[in-house]
C-alpha cells in the first residue's frame, strides 16, 4: 500500500463511521459498532495492519494519521456509549413508574366477635377485683348441672332448663353453675372465680332466646360474706361495665342452689318511666347467697364460711350496650352485623 493509499482508505473508514454511527441507537448496536470498527477484525484495525506494508519513512507520519483516526472514533463511540446508556436507563424508569396516585389495595381486617370482647371485659373487671377464671365441661353430668346444685330429678325448678339430654345422665350444661361444685370440690375456701361458657337449652329460637348461649358464672366463698359483699361486688360491676349513668336494684327471686336469691335490674338514671316496660328496669342477672346445702355438698362447713354467687347472660350484656335487638344476629356470622364492634 502507498502512503496515499493509505490517507484516502482512513477518509473512508472515517466516513463510513460517520454514516454507521447515526444508526446505533442502543447499547448493542454500539457495541457491534465498536467491534467492526476497533474490533480484532475491524476495519481500523485492519488499516493499521496495512501499515507494515508501508515504505519505513512513510510509516511515522501514517501512524500519527492512523492514530487520529482511531482516537476520534475511541472518543466518539465513549460519547454515543454514554448516550444510549443514559437513553436505557431513562426508558426503564419511565416503565416502571409508579403512579402513587392510584387508589391503594384495601385489605379487610379482621376482629373480635362482639361476644368475645364482651366476655373479656367482665373478665378483667373481675380480675382486677382479684377473681379468677375457671372454666368446665360443656358436656356435663346429671350430678353437676342438677343434683349437685340442690335441683333433684323431680324437682319442679328442672322445668326451668329444658335440656338437650346426650345419654343418660349426660347432658349439654344449661348453665355455667356446675362449675362452681367442680371449684369447690377441687380445693378448700376461699374461692374466688369468674367462670365463662357456652350453655345449651332447648329452646326455640327468637328475639331473645338461642339454644346455645354464653354465661358468666360469679362465685366468692369465705369466712364471714354477707349479702352486702354481694351487693357491692355487684355495684362495681355495674359501674365498671355499664358506665356512671346506670341504677342498680335487687330483688327477690328464687333458685334452688342459693338462699335467699335475688335478681338484679338495672336502669339507665332519669329514664323517662311511663314510657318503659316495668319502669325501665332491665334483668341482667340472678344471684344469691350459696345455700348451705351445696357448700355442705362440696364438703365445705357452712357453719365456718359462707358464699354468694350469680349468673350473668353475656348476649344480653352485649344487647344491652350497643342496644342489639335480636341474640340470634349473633350467631349468624354475617359480616355486615359483626363488621360494626
Ligand atoms: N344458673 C342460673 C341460670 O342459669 C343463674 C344463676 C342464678 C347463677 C343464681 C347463680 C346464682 O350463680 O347464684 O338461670
Amino acid at each position: 500500500m502507498t502512503p496515499e493509499e493509505l490517507q484516502a482508505r482512513c477518509e473512508e473508514v472515517r466516513k463510513e463511521w460517520a454514516e454507521a454511527s447515526t444508526s446505533a441507537h442502543d447499547p448493542a448496536a454500539v457495541e457491534a459498532l465498536r467491534v467492526s470498527f476497533l474490533g480484532r477484525k475491524g476495519s481500523v484495525t485492519a488499516v493499521f495492519d496495512a501499515l507494515r506494508t508501508l515504505p519505513p519513512e512513510a510509516r511515522a507520519g501514517a501512524g500519527k494519521l492512523l492514530n487520529a483516526l482511531k482516537g476520534e472514533i475511541t472518543s466518539a463511540l465513549e460519547g454515543l456509549q454514554a448516550e444510549v446508556e443514559r437513553e436505557a436507563v431513562g426508558s426503564r424508569l419511565a416503565a416502571e413508574r409508579h403512579d402513587f396516585t392510584l387508589p391503594g389495595k384495601w385489605r379487610p381486617l379482621g376482629r373480635l366477635h362482639p361476644l368475645t370482647q364482651v366476655r373479656r371485659e367482665i373478665e378483667d373487671i373481675f380480675m382486677k377485683l382479684g377473681f379468677d377464671v375457671a372454666s368446665g365441661p360443656e358436656m356435663e353430668t346429671d350430678y353437676y348441672n342438677f343434683e349437685a346444685l340442690a335441683i333433684p330429678a323431680d324437682h319442679p325448678a328442672r322445668d326451668d332448663w329444658d335440656s338437650f339430654y346426650i345419654e343418660e345422665g349426660r347432658l349439654l350444661r344449661t348453665h355455667t353453675s356446675p362449675v362452681q361444685i367442680r371449684v369447690m370440690k377441687s380445693q378448700p375456701p376461699p374461692v374466688r372465680i369468674v367462670c365463662p361458657g357456652r350453655c345449651y337449652r332447648r329452646d326455640n329460637p327468637d328475639a331473645t332466646h338461642s339454644p346455645v348461649f354464653h354465661q358468666i358464672e360469679l362465685l366468692w366463698v369465705e369466712k364471714g360474706l354477707t349479702m352486702a359483699h354481694l351487693k357491692w361486688i355487684l355495684g362495681e360491676f355495674v359501674r365498671a361495665f355499664f358506665g356512671p349513668g346506670y341504677e342498680m336494684r335487687i330483688s327477690a327471686d328464687f333458685f334452688p342452689f342459693t338462699e335467699p336469691s335475688a335478681q338484679v335490674h338495672i336502669r339507665r338514671q332519669g329514664q323517662a318511666r311511663a314510657t318503659h316496660h316495668a319502669g325501665g328496669w332491665l334483668e341482667i342477672m340472678g344471684a344469691g347467697m350459696v345455700a348451705p346445702a351445696v357448700l355442705t355438698e362440696v364438703g365445705y362447713n357452712p357453719e365456718e364460711v359462707t358464699g354468694f354467687a350469680f349468673g350473668l347472660g353475656v348476649e344480653r350484656m352485649a344487647m344491652l350496650r350497643w342496644g342489639v335487638e335480636d341474640i340470634r344476629l349473633f350467631f349468624q356470622n354475617d359480616v355486615r352485623f359483626l363488621s360494626q364492634f
